[in-house]
């Protein structure tokens, strides 16, 4: 059946920009419905917890940053230490926690045809400096590795969408109960 549910993380800088009616509105522009919606303030425990720690994951998040870092011309041995995929997955992730637990974030489930897949094309990719227009990050940031490096912090961009229908059940579960769910 196409109708999914998806889940979606309005990260703090979307909530510190004041951008939650605005990114919230375009989702339900494009036909999306809110199924599920909540404020939190996550500990580092939590954040760890969401996010994969597997060393496949660690590299894919890793092999993004240095390939990223390429494209800028900058030398992950030189601002990193290390060019090794893996030992950078877990830098990323590292700063990934802080990022998130830097303030208040909003969870949400949204329902609709091929939701995982839609929602994804409405957020745009990872970096907001190469996201195109007309995506969410690439609308409302203009964030670069090269600039979240300077200072210390891994790119700010603004949401998180699950990447596949089997991560949405598992993200799903992991900040709602199926109570808190209409
Ligand atoms: S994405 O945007 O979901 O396609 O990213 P993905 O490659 O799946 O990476 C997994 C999560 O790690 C975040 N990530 C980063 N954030 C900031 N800076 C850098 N360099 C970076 N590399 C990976 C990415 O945004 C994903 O987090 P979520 O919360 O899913 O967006």
């Amino acid at each position: 059946m196409p109708v999914e549910r998806t889940l979606v993380i309005l990260k703090p800088d979307a909530v510190a920009r004041r951008l939650v009616g605005e990114i919230i509105s375009r989702f339900e522009k494009a036909g999306l419905r809110i199924v599920g919606l909540k404020m939190v303030k996550s500990s580092a425990e939590q954040i760890e917890r969401f996010y994969p720690s597997s060393e496949e994951w660690l590299k894919s998040v890793g092999t993004k940053l240095l390939k990223a870092y390429q494209e800028l011309g900058i030398s992950p041995r030189e601002r990193l230490g290390t060019d090794d995929p893996v030992e950078v997955g877990k830098m990323v992730k590292k700063k990934l926690v802080e990022y998130m637990t830097s303030g208040p974030i909003v969870a949400m489930v949204l329902e609709g045809n091929r939701a995982v897949e839609v929602v994804r094309k409405l957020v745009g990719p990872t970096s907001p400096h190469s996201a195109p227009p007309g995506t969410i990050r690439g609308d409302y940031s203009i964030d670069s590795p090269d600039l979240a490096a300077e200072e210390g912090r891994v790119v700010y961009n603004l949401v998180h969408a699950s990447d596949s229908a089997s991560e949405a059940e598992r993200e799903i579960r992991f900040w709602f109960k199926p109570e808190e769910l209409v």
